[in-house]
C-alpha cells in the first residue's frame, strides 16, 4: 500500500470505532439512527428533514415480525417517543452508538451523517447528498470508500420502472397547499406589511386540516368565494398531495385545476395561472422549460393570483420556471413578497422542507414505502433494488480521485478487537 494512502487512513483514524466510549463528543451529538443487521436492522434515525425516523414504530414491528433484530437509538427530539419503539419490541440503544454496532449491522437513517473525518465501515442506508457533485461530496463519499463501508443512498433507490421507492413528495404537496390557502386567507384580511405569521409542525394531519378549513372560511367571508387553485405537476407525488389537501379542505372540485405535462406542452407563460387565486407548482424539473409566469403575465388586468407555493423549489436553478423569487422561505417566515406592478399583493412560499410540517404522517408514509425494500435487506445479493444501489455507489466511488478510492478496508470479525481490520490495495 502506498505510504500516502496509509497516511490518509491514519489521519481518518478508526480509533472512534474501537470502543463505543471512545467516540468523540461530535459524533455523540448526531441525530439518532436505527441499526439493523441481516438478523437485525440498525439504522440512523431519519431525523434530518423530518424530525421523524425512516423506520417508525409501525414499520419496526413489521421488521421484527419478519425476523430482523432492530436496535433503535434513543432520541429526546424524535417525533416518535422511545417508548413507542419499546412497545413494539425494539431494543433501545444509546444515541450515536451505531459506530460500535457489529459491522454486519446495516445502519439505517434518514439524514446525512454529521460532518466528521473518521472512515465508515458499515453499510449505511440514508440520504447522503454526495452523488451529484454537491459541495463537499468527495469528503462525504470517501469516508465510505476508505473505510470499506457501503452507502446505499435512499434518494437513488428505484423500482423496476425507475421510479423512486420512497420519497416525501405527497406530504410536501399537502403541506404546501395548506400553507398556500392559509396565506390566501391571511392576505385578504391583513395589510401587506403584516405577513403570514410563522408556523410550527403539527402533531397530526387533522389539526392542520382544522386550521386550513377555519382560515379558508375567513378568506371566503372576505372574498365571497373559495379560492381557485391551479396545481401543476398534479399527477406526481407532490401534486397528488396538494390536490388531496384542497379537496379535504373543501375547495370545490371545479375550482381545483389539475395540470400536468399535457396542459403545459404548449409552453408558458400561462394566463390560467394568474387568473387563479393560488398556484401550487409541483413539477419535477428535469430540463429547461419556458417560465410558467413572468413580469408580463403578472401585469395582466385579469390577475387574481395572490399566492404562489413553489413545492418544486428549484430556487437556485437557472431554469426555475417560477422566476419571481430568489430565496427560500421558512416555517418562521413562510411567505416572501414578489414584485407586481398592479393588482393584489403577491407572495411566494418556497419552503424546501415542507414535509416537516407533518412529521408523523410524512415519516410513516416514507417508512411504509421503504418497507418492502427494507425486508429485502435479508437477502441483499438477490434484491434488484439494493444491487442497483450498491452498483451506483461503486460507480460514484470510481469518480473519486484515486487516493480517496484505492484503499478499501476489508473488515473481518466484529468491531472492537484491534487487528480485525486489514486494508488492501485495489
Ligand atoms: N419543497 C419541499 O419540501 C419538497 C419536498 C419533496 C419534494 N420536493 C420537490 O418537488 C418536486 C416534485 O417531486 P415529486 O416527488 O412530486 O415528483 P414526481 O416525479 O412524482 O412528480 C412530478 C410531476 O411533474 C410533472 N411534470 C414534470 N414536468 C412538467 C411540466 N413541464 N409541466 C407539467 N408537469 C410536469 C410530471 O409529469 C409528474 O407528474 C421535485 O423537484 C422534488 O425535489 C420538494
Amino acid at each position: 500500500m502506498r505510504s500516502e494512502t496509509l497516511k490518509l487512513l491514519r489521519r481518518k483514524s478508526f480509533k472512534a470505532q474501537q470502543n463505543v466510549y471512545d467516540v468523540t463528543p461530535a459524533v455523540r451529538k448526531q441525530s439518532p439512527r436505527v441499526s439493523l443487521s441481516s438478523y437485525g436492522i440498525s439504522p440512523h434515525a431519519l431525523e434530518i428533514v423530518i424530525d421523524g425516523p425512516a423506520v417508525t414504530p409501525t414499520t419496526t414491528k413489521a421488521l421484527l415480525d419478519a425476523g430482523f433484530n432492530v436496535n433503535v437509538e434513543r432520541s429526546p427530539a424524535r417525533i416518535f417517543d422511545d417508548s413507542e419503539f419499546e412497545a413494539v419490541g425494539a431494543s433501545l440503544v444509546p444515541e450515536a452508538s451505531w459506530v460500535d454496532a457489529p459491522y454486519d449491522h446495516i445502519i439505517v437513517g434518514l439524514k446525512e451523517l454529521p460532518e466528521d473525518s473518521f472512515a465508515l465501515r458499515h453499510t449505511h442506508v440514508q440520504f447522503a447528498h454526495c452523488f451529484k457533485n454537491q459541495g463537499g461530496w468527495q469528503d462525504v463519499l470517501s469516508r465510505f470508500s476508505l473505510g470499506g463501508g457501503t452507502l446505499l443512498d435512499l434518494e437513488f433507490l428505484t423500482d423496476d420502472s425507475g421510479r423512486r421507492v420512497a420519497a416525501f413528495g405527497y406530504h410536501a404537496g399537502y403541506a404546501g397547499a395548506a400553507l398556500a390557502i392559509e396565506a390566501w386567507a391571511w392576505q385578504l384580511n391583513n395589510p401587506p406589511s403584516k405577513p403570514l405569521p410563522g408556523v410550527k409542525p403539527y402533531a397530526n394531519q387533522s389539526l392542520l386540516l382544522d386550521d386550513v378549513r377555519s382560515k379558508m372560511a375567513e378568506g371566503e367571508a372576505k372574498a365571497g368565494h373559495k379560492p381557485r387553485v391551479l396545481v401543476i405537476g398534479a399527477l406526481g407525488r407532490c401534486g397528488r398531495g396538494a390536490v388531496d389537501l384542497c379537496r379535504q379542505a373543501g375547495v370545490p372540485e371545479d375550482s381545483i385545476l389539475k395540470w400536468d405535462m399535457a396542459e403545459t406542452a404548449k409552453g408558458g407563460p400561462f394566463g390560467e395561472i394568474v387568473e387563479s387565486d393560488i398556484f401550487v407548482n409541483c413539477i419535477y424539473l428535469s430540463s429547461p422549460i419556458p417560465p410558467f409566469l413572468d413580469a408580463e403575465s403578472l401585469a395582466s388586468s385579469n390577475r387574481n393570483l395572490s399566492v404562489v407555493c413553489d413545492v418544486g423549489c428549484d430556487t437556485t436553478n437557472p431554469h426555475n420556471p417560477i422566476p419571481i423569487y430568489t430565496e427560500n422561505s421558512t416555517f418562521s417566515s413562510p411567505t416572501l413578497p414578489a414584485k407586481v406592478p398592479n393588482g393584489p399583493p403577491l407572495t411566494v412560499i418556497s419552503i424546501d422542507h415542507l414535509p416537516s410540517l407533518l412529521p408523523r404522517e410524512a415519516s410513516e408514509a416514507f417508512s411504509q414505502a421503504l418497507m418492502p425494500s427494507l425486508l429485502q435487506l435479508k437477502d441483499r445479493s438477490s434484491s434488484k433494488v439494493w444491487q442497483q444501489a450498491e452498483q451506483l455507489y461503486k460507480e460514484k466511488v470510481l469518480t473519486l480521485p484515486e487516493t480517496l478510492r484505492t484503499a478499501v478496508a476489508t473488515v473481518t470479525g466484529t468491531q472492537g478487537a484491534v487487528g480485525t481490520v486489514k486494508y488492501v490495495d485495489r
